[in-house]
């Protein structure tokens, strides 16, 4: 028997007592996020036994094709979290609208922002995916009885809390509160959430990196830069071969970064230039930006901190380079470059990026 490990719940009202900042029923709202993706936990792990793969039939508010655990997610996140009376409302990917809590439920005075299955095309094939989250306050004019999709945009530096789950070989939750990253292991044996990894930390020097090179055509060119830079390995300017990594799934490859360090980019591209980006403000690059962040990381659109974006919409698309500092750091500074036209490749055929000639 594991006596003495810290479960979830014995962490968060430690934390509370820690900092007072954290009002009223924080800690047990966290506690139904918690319930909310052991429940998901359970469907995903079922797989075909339960009978929840494959398509739902109809699209979400993105365009995209809804699966049936897409739904099933969103229902469990409902489900758990509108009745303790600390939210106000929820938003979440799988819906056009916010939801404020049903008048028969008390409401509070937080918002939940949540992707109840995020990677979700890697369902069907049984591989990694998960649940994103991130806890706000209601602002200090929103009116409780009638919350309103603007109440949610807030800058992601506001958000209270932010995590995830990882539901792969085993169930992990990711969880910030403002001070610290904190890894707990479910045990199924006793259906809680165990503490393992205590302060989760990224170097902030990598050799891996991971982003879908099948756009490469449509990316820009401070993107071009880092990667072909990287991709050139000891015999380029990096002086040091990289490794790639694409699981297609956010919340696996923001947890590899978490454990052994990389970047992972998303950024903008041309592909479709109604979109400034794939993922979502709100609900996937916010709560990363803080998880990295407090983990001594950083994220980045490539031109500004993504804690620091103004968000206009409930469903906005950003582009996202997160994880190691110092790559990061190197990209944000490809995207100086290249606008301040001090990086102009193929200018001049012997002073570009791509000659013999240059030495940075
Ligand atoms: O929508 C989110 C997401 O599934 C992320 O989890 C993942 O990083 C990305 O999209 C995968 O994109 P692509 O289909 O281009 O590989």
């Amino acid at each position: 028997m594991l006596c003495g490990r810290t479960n979830v719940n014995k962490f968060l009202i430690e934390e509370q007592r820690r900092n007072p900042a954290l009002f009223g029923d924080f800690s047990m709202l966290i506690s139904d996020v918690v319930r909310s993706c052991k429940a998901i936990a359970q469907g995903v792990s079922r797989g075909s036994l339960a009978g929840v793969l494959g398509d739902e039939g109809r699209e979400n508010v993105q365009g995209e094709a809804q699966k049936k655990l897409d739904v099933l997610a969103n229902q469990a996140f409902i489900h758990h979290c509108e009745w303790g009376g600390h939210l106000a409302a929820m938003a979440s990917e799988e819906m056009e609208d916010i939801y404020p809590i049903p008048s028969e439920h008390p409401r509070g005075k937080y918002l939940l922002v949540f992707d109840p299955l995020d990677g979700s095309s890697n369902i069907d094939v049984n591989l990694s995916v998960g649940s994103i989250f991130s806890v706000l306050r209601c602002p200090e004019n929103c009116n409780a009885d009638a919350p309103i999709a603007a109440d949610f945009l807030q800058p992601g530096s506001r958000q209270v809390a932010a995590g995830y789950a990882l539901y792969g070989p085993s169930t992990m939750l990711v969880l910030t509160v403002g001070s610290g990253v904190y890894g707990f292991t479910l045990d199924r044996d006793i259906g809680e959430f165990l503490l393992t990894h205590p302060h989760l930390v990224i170097s902030p020097e990598t050799r891996e990196f991971a982003i879908n090179a099948s756009n490469e055509r449509f990316w820009e060119p401070p993107v071009q830069r880092y990667v072909s830079e990287c991709l050139a390995g000891k015999t380029g300017i990096r002086g040091k071969d990289f490794n790639m990594r694409w699981v297609a799934s956010m919340v696996a490859e923001v947890h590899r970064i978490l454990m052994r360090g990389g970047v992972f980019l998303y950024p903008r591209d041309s592909k479709d230039i109604s979109r400034p980006g794939r993922l979502r403000l709100m609900y996937e690059a916010n709560p990363m930006a803080m998880i990295v962040g407090q983990a001594c990381g950083l994220a980045s659109t490539g031109r500004e901190r993504i804690l620091d974006v103004l968000p206009t919409s409930l469903h906005q698309r950003v582009p996202v380079i997160l994880g190691s500092r110092d790559e990061v750091e190197r990209i944000e500074r490809y995207h100086r470059e290249h606008e301040t036209g001090e990086d102009q490749p193929y200018k001049s055929p012997l002073f570009s990026t791509r000659t013999l000639f240059r030495n940075d």
